[in-house]
């Protein structure tokens, strides 16, 4: 079989990353590998994301710019899966006149099929059926082809909860969870490799099973921590109606399971949160994050936030500022509300200003920076164990803030520590040999120096 060539541009959150990798494992029986390079590729699937316009113009630059490839070689297939590609359908067949094959969140398993079919008759497909109900034994799996330390894995596909702005119930589906065993099955091939670490993902990882009768989300932690080459388990995300005692009790109880929750509030207004359909008031979120410190006092909270959603007030808005500020949390996304087709909230009067929105979004960003730093500047002086992803990028590596990490020369390595803080560190050891040593392992460093985004340390 002769070599071909896949190239994937994965955009989006984890669950795409996820699909990817599922999608080169679909594709690599047909002889396709990966490359970097785009000139090199028979194949071109862009994963789409669209749960924010930028996102969905982003999806559509980028195959823009294939349009010269495509000239250039008539073989190349160029493809569009994802969420744009479940929200749009044939339309970016008629939008983008050298895209071949438009697939949607479920299709990937049948992707082999649609490819040969286009490599033999060339023709352009589409296939974004969703199925309402998948059932546990449908959701795609496989191992990963790489060996990476640290791997994502879905547990559950899809969402119940229609929150008002949000588009994912509608290209991702109705709520389904995988079999446990399933799930555990394939952390072990996993960790029969390289990996060390993994991340469940879901929308809502707390829901995990309860709808099939299968097991509780706690129940196949618990599971996944009986796994012996394992190291850390990761998961997100967590919708706060439901989180529940026995997951916050599992922070203390499992020794893997990283103390770090994520956990999104969207707004710190009972207002907004009612017109959001999030199901949970200001004073239940702050009390369940009483509940977590006081279960697990080290726990690390990061949550999202939505700058001017329709109907937010200056009042509303201040809220969520006095909340973000209570609660200080370790880590904080915020973002400018975006109309979506599909989500309710297109048709909420009260639109507020692009111009309100963003100085909403920095002032929010400025009041956790401040957090951020004052967390981290009490951590310098602490040992913390970290897993080591590999060597930092390069030497004298950069913060995400800009700002240069100390250290002169030498080998600087980066890794996370338990609750999910960034940690550059030196060590002796050469690059060669320690790539394979160092990558996977665990190591205890001492923080030396906070830094905007990330902490410098030592190993101790
Ligand atoms: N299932 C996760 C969130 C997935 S989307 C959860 O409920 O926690 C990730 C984040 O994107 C959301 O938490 C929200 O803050 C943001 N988001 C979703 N839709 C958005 C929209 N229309 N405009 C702006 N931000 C949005
Ligand atoms: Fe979207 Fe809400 Fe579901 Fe999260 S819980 S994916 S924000 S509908
Ligand atoms: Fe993820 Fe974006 Fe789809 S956030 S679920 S890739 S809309």
């Amino acid at each position: 079989m002769k070599n071909k060539y896949l190239y994937i541009n994965t955009m989006g959150c984890q669950m795409n990353v996820y699909d990817s990798s599922q999608i080169q494992n679909h594709l690599a029986p047909l002889g396709y590998k990966p490359t970097k390079e785009l000139s090199q590729a028979d194949l071109i699937i862009v994963n789409t994301c669209t749960i924010r316009a930028k996102a969905e113009q982003k999806a559509f630059s980028f195959l823009g710019r294939l349009a010269p490839l495509k000239k250039a070689n008539p073989q190349l297939i160029v493809a569009m899966g994802g969420c744009v590609a479940q929200q749009e359908g044939k339309r970016v067949l008629s939008r983008m006149p050298y895209v071949d094959l438009v697939f949607g969140t479920q299709a990937i398993a049948r992707l082999p099929k649609l490819i040969r079919r286009i490599a033999n008759e060339r023709c352009r497909l589409v296939d974004t059926e969703l199925s309402l109900e998948l059932k546990p034994e449908d959701i795609i799996a496989g191992p990963f082809p790489k060996s990476d330390t640290s791997a994502f894995i879905t547990i559950m596909r899809g969402c119940d909860n229609y929150c008002t702005y949000c588009v994912v119930p509608y290209v991702r589906g109705r709520e389904s969870s995988r079999r446990p065993e399933d799930i555990v099955t394939e952390i072990r091939q996993l960790t029969d490799k390289a990996v060390r670490e993994v991340t469940l993902l879901g929308q809502n990882v707390n829901s995990y099973g309860q709808k099939e009768g299968l097991c509780t989300f706690d129940q196949l932690l618990e599971r996944i921590n009986d796994i012996d080459a394992l190291e850390r388990i990761r998961f997100t995300t967590c919708h706060p109606k439901d989180l529940s005692r026995p997951l916050m009790e599992s922070f203390n109880r499992l020794g893997k399971l990283c103390q770090h929750i994520h956990l999104p509030v969207q707004s710190g207004s009972d207002a907004i949160l009612k017109r959001m359909n999030r199901h949970y008031t200001r004073q239940q979120y702050l009390d369940k994050i009483v509940q977590l410190r006081q279960t697990c006092p080290d726990i690390a909270i990061s949550s999202d936030i939505i700058a001017g959603f329709p109907g937010e007030t200056e009042a509303d808005f201040l809220e969520t500022v006095s909340l973000i500020k209570e609660v200080g949390f370790d880590g904080l996304f915020a973002f400018i509300y975006s109309d979506r087709p599909n989500a309710p909230s297109v048709r909420f009067d009260g639109k507020i200003s692009e111009q309100v929105k963003k100085q909403r979004l920095q002032t929010v960003l400025k009041i956790q920076e401040q957090v951020s730093r004052q967390k981290n500047e009490a951590l310098v002086g602490t040992m913390q164990q970290i897993l080591i992803d590999g060597p930092s990028r390069s030497d004298g590596v950069k913060d995400n803030s800009n700002m240069a990490i100390p250290g002169g020369t030498g080998l600087q390595w980066c890794g996370r520590t338990k609750s999910n803080k960034i940690v550059h560190f030196k060590t002796q050891i050469d690059l060669d040999s320690g790539n394979q040593i160092l990558t996977g392992s665990l190591m205890d460093i001492m923080i030396e120096k906070a830094l905007p985004h990330s902490l410098w340390g030592r190993q101790a």
